[in-house]
């Protein structure tokens, strides 16, 4: 510290949930940079599990102050339903949390664009959350989103309100054939959201600044993972914010020079939700395996998650794009039943052995039929050759300098 950013290396649920939670000791604040409620941290503590969603996982620590930043998107009815979860065990988020004037809301025509443009694609679909994520920062990059700030002044939310029901109603009845959205009811429900949400929201980009300033600990939370990245992830199919560790800076409002540590969290294996190139899956035991043994369902959705052999070009790419200054390895124990671990050392392309990720997206299209991971080994083998095989080690962080 004094600004920590916690990022994903995969494709989301490395466990960030757990490191977060075990760093949060040493911050004064923890703040979320991006994502919405497609994501879904668990953490255990003790015997009592919490899944959050949008909350950052510090608010499960007494004096922590927690922030949603600029660039997280909030459906306000999913964030004051987990207020209200925590408040049922104990938790009281009424004075630790702080929300963005700058955060853009979710509205209800948001999810039902999602859920339409994804059954329309069919089996093309992206196999998104069905959360409206997509969507509502399509309106935001247009300059037509709705922020936290314009939600709490009704004449002006009533305004943007009619001006966005319109053109979404045209697009629902008429492209999609799906039911249209009352622009009046989401005015009454989304007013009484306010009248909830109105004290936490602050200009959290001078809170975290000053805060800084005066020496405190930033813990910057991810969510999703690099390779979901709407820049660097395998796009399409990926979510439509930066989860990569850029994203902190530009989410929180705070400087690039502020930024002192960036940790990836890599999963021991490796896990997908949705649609979307994954060279090492194990569609097998193997696979069966990984997810009963680490629990690998989506902690949003409840899908079944996924599942394969760990990827060094998948982590290389990670540890590049991110400029990890470390790295913590989650859920080695799932490993302990296999007597023997693979790692993928390099893909297998028409004949051709690469040792960095396929550039062209047609190639990644065709991951699955056409990229060939593995020639099983025996041994370790050197990179670019395929699969290695290696002996079980034990280990959490390891330090290495960005590149
Ligand atoms: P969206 O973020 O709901 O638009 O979904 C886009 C893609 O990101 C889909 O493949 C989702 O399964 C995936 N996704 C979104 N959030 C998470 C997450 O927290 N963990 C894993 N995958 C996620």
């Amino acid at each position: 510290m004094p600004v920590l950013v916690v990022v994903g290396s995969q494709w989301g649920d490395e466990g960030k949930g757990k490191i977060i939670d075990l760093l949060t000791e040493r911050a004064d604040i923890v703040a979320r940079y991006q994502g919405g409620h497609n994501a879904g941290h668990t953490v255990v503590v003790g015997k009592d599990e919490f899944i959050l969603h949008l909350i950052p996982s510090g608010i499960l620590h007494k004096g922590k102050q927690c922030v949603i930043g600029n660039g997280v998107v909030i459906d306000p009815a999913a964030l004051i339903e987990e207020m209200d979860g925590l408040a049922t065990r104990g938790i009281n988020v009424d004075k630790n949390l702080l929300i963005s004037k700058n955060a853009h809301l979710i509205l209800p025509y948001h999810k039902a664009l999602d859920v339409a443009s994804e059954t329309l694609k069919g089996n093309k679909k992206i196999g998104t959350t069905g959360r409206g994520i997509g969507p509502a920062y399509a309106d935001k990059v247009s300059r037509r989103g709705i922020r936290m700030a314009d939600l709490v002044d009704p004449a002006v939310f009533r305004a943007k309100l009619s001006e966005n029901v319109g053109e979404a109603n045209f697009l629902l009845g008429r492209f999609y054939n799906a039911p249209l959205v009352s622009g009046d009811q989401v005015f009454d429900e989304y007013m009484k959201y306010a009248d909830r949400l109105r004290k936490h929201i602050v200009d959290t980009t001078l809170v975290l600044n000053q805060a800084i300033g005066k020496g405190k600990k930033v813990l910057a939370e991810g969510a999703q993972g690099t390779h979901l990245d709407v820049d660097h992830g395998t796009y399409p199919y990926v979510t439509s914010s930066n989860a990569t560790a850029g994203g902190a800076c530009t989410g929180l409002g705070i400087g690039p020079n502020r930024v002192t540590e960036i940790m990836g969290i890599v999963k021991a294996y490796t896990t997908r939700v949705g649609s979307g190139p994954f060279p090492t899956e194990q569609d097998n035991e193997v696979g069966k395996h990984l997810r009963d043994c680490g629990k690998e369902y989506g902690a949003t959705t409840g899908r079944p998650r996924r599942c394969g052999w760990a990827d060094t070009l998948v982590i290389r790419h990670a540890a590049r794009v991110n400029g990890l200054t470390s790295v913590a390895i989650t859920k080695l124990d799932v490993m302990d039943a296999l007597d023997e671990i693979k790692i993928c050392v390099g893909y297998e392309y028409q004949g051709t052995v690469y040792d960095e990720m396929p550039r062209s997206s047609p190639s990644w299209r065709d991951a699955r039929r056409s990229i060939s991971p593995c020639r099983d080994g025996n041994s370790p083998r050197s990179a670019s050759s395929g699969m290695a095989t290696c002996r079980k080690r034990r280990g959490t962080i390891l330090r290495r300098s960005a590149n």
